[in-house]
């Protein structure tokens, strides 16, 4: 496998998002997101930590680019703080806000990388929160205007737009089980976060488009590869569930213009839906895309279980029990399966068969050690990386029409309830002296951007 087996086009990049490296959490008028506030409840970050410097990215940002025009890499994905554009989530934009945004996106441009800017990696506002948050339909309004002023502001050096990052996550990870920001556990009232996080999807689409002529939008939706651990009824059911509920509730409104019934009637939520989720509102939502992105890390085998005692981010099928097939693990517990890769991007064709795809995310997290040279050898997440650009590869010689794949991530982070405890990075950052050093895995990539056959398979 060689670089040249892709097309010339094929956009190679790294990503990251803005609460997870930026740090400077209280500087230049930046007002307080819903993840400050939950990195401080007690108990809800594993090492008890905050983004509050996290890479110290705000201050490093230069370096940084260098870092990843020496990795070769065409396109950056990051994300922008809105609340460093509007504190409170509303009103006038902060121009000192916009300014750290735009001298980042001509940083990479003069570096020959391409900024592909996320409107939303899950930084929400508190003040926005506190008036009830994705709960709230107003909140969908209040994205489209932060939208709006955002690509006004950067459209000239920014044209590659994300609205949102995983919508699965901001809502039934942060409403239901509430182990992410805002850490609430709402039950199945979740859903209707999702539909206003996709609504809000959907009135930013034409500010966007009116901002930015020649925009390359779309919205990234993290999907997985769905397996039931037998073919008896229970587990093809719970198989169902967890692919309406992960993959399918995300897809149908975004590319059919429909919630899918099945997943309704599983959450108990159809007659919300269907007072409060217009006909105008899933138009706005199925408008036509420029591309979708993908953001793939494993499978899920599944089988019809007992119900655990703590809250579900699938609830409704809180019985649904997640099987462990012994394959190899990442350091989360997640499945090593590079043909899920495959499948995930099939299961998107399905449904939209002219739509560009683009893997925005994929990685793992591996203990690092570093060598008495200050090396970092990882081959586990070499390998992971290597599998998984293979993976693309064979999808683009099925005919699917993959543009592009981001490393998730550039950088080991801040990794959301995990804190620091879990390093995704190719490139190692040591959170004392904030050097950045790139791992086994980054000259991996390095090596094959530069044309370098790989032979390892
Ligand atoms: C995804 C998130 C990203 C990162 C990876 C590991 O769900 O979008 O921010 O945390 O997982």
């Amino acid at each position: 496998m060689k670089r040249s087996d892709f097309p010339t086009s094929f956009v190679w990049g790294t990503a990251t998002a803005s609460y997870q490296i930026e740090g400077a959490v209280a500087e230049d008028g930046r007002g307080e997101s819903i993840w400050d506030t939950f990195s401080r409840r007690p108990g809800a970050i594993a090492d008890g930590q905050t983004g509050d410097i996290a890479d110290d990215h705000y201050h490093r940002a230069a370096e940084d680019v260098s870092v990843m025009a020496d990795l070769g890499v065409d396109a950056y994905r990051f994300s922008i703080a809105w609340p460093r554009i509007q504190a409170n989530g509303t009103g006038a934009a902060n121009h000192t806000g916009l300014a750290f945004y735009r001298d980042l996106a001509e940083r990479l441009l003069a570096r020959g990388i391409t900024p592909w800017a996320t409107l939303y990696h899950w930084d929400l506002p508190q003040a926005l929160e506190e008036r009830g948050g994705w709960l709230e339909r107003d909140t969908a309004y209040r994205f489209a205007e932060y939208s709006a002023k955002v690509t006004d502001a950067l459209g000239d050096v920014i044209s590659n737009w994300i609205t949102l990052n995983e919508p699965w996550c901001s809502s039934f990870l942060g409403y239901a089980a509430g182990v992410h920001a805002p850490g609430r556990q709402e039950g199945t009232v979740a859903a209707r976060a999702a539909h206003h996080l996709l609504l809000g999807h959907g009135l930013a689409l034409p500010e966007i488009r009116r901002a930015v002529p020649d925009a390359n939008v779309g919205i990234s939706l993290n999907l997985y590869s769905i397996r039931a651990a037998s073919e008896s009824p229970a587990d093809l059911d719970a198989a169902r569930r967890i692919d309406g509920l992960g993959n399918r509730f995300f897809l149908d409104p975004v590319l059919r213009g429909s919630y899918p019934e099945d997943v309704l009637s599983d959450l108990g939520e159809g007659a919300w839906f269907h007072d409060n989720a217009a006909p105008a509102d899933l138009a706005s939502i199925s408008a036509p895309i420029d591309f979708l992105g993908i953001n793939y890390y494993s499978r899920h085998t599944l089988r019809a279980g007992a119900a655990g005692t703590e809250a579900s981010a699938y609830p409704g099928s809180e019985f649904v029990e997640f099987v462990d097939t012994g394959a190899d693990k990442t350091q989360m517990g997640w499945e090593i399966h590079p043909d899920g890769l495959v499948d995930v991007l099939e299961m998107a064709h399905s449904g939209a068969p002219e739509l560009p795809l683009y893997i925005t995310e994929n990685g793992s997290a591996y203990e690092d050690v570093v060598g008495d040279d200050g090396t970092i050898d990882d081959p586990g997440r070499a390998e992971y990386l290597r599998q998984h650009v293979a993976a693309c590869l064979e999808a683009r010689q099925r005919g699917l029409p993959l543009g592009g794949y981001f490393v998730w991530s550039l950088m080991d982070n801040f990794e959301w309830a995990w804190g620091y405890s879990r390093r995704f990075g190719i490139v190692h950052v040591d959170y004392d002296t904030q050097v950045r050093t790139p791992k086994t895995s980054a000259r991996w990539l390095t090596a094959f951007l530069a044309g370098n056959a790989d032979t390892s398979a």
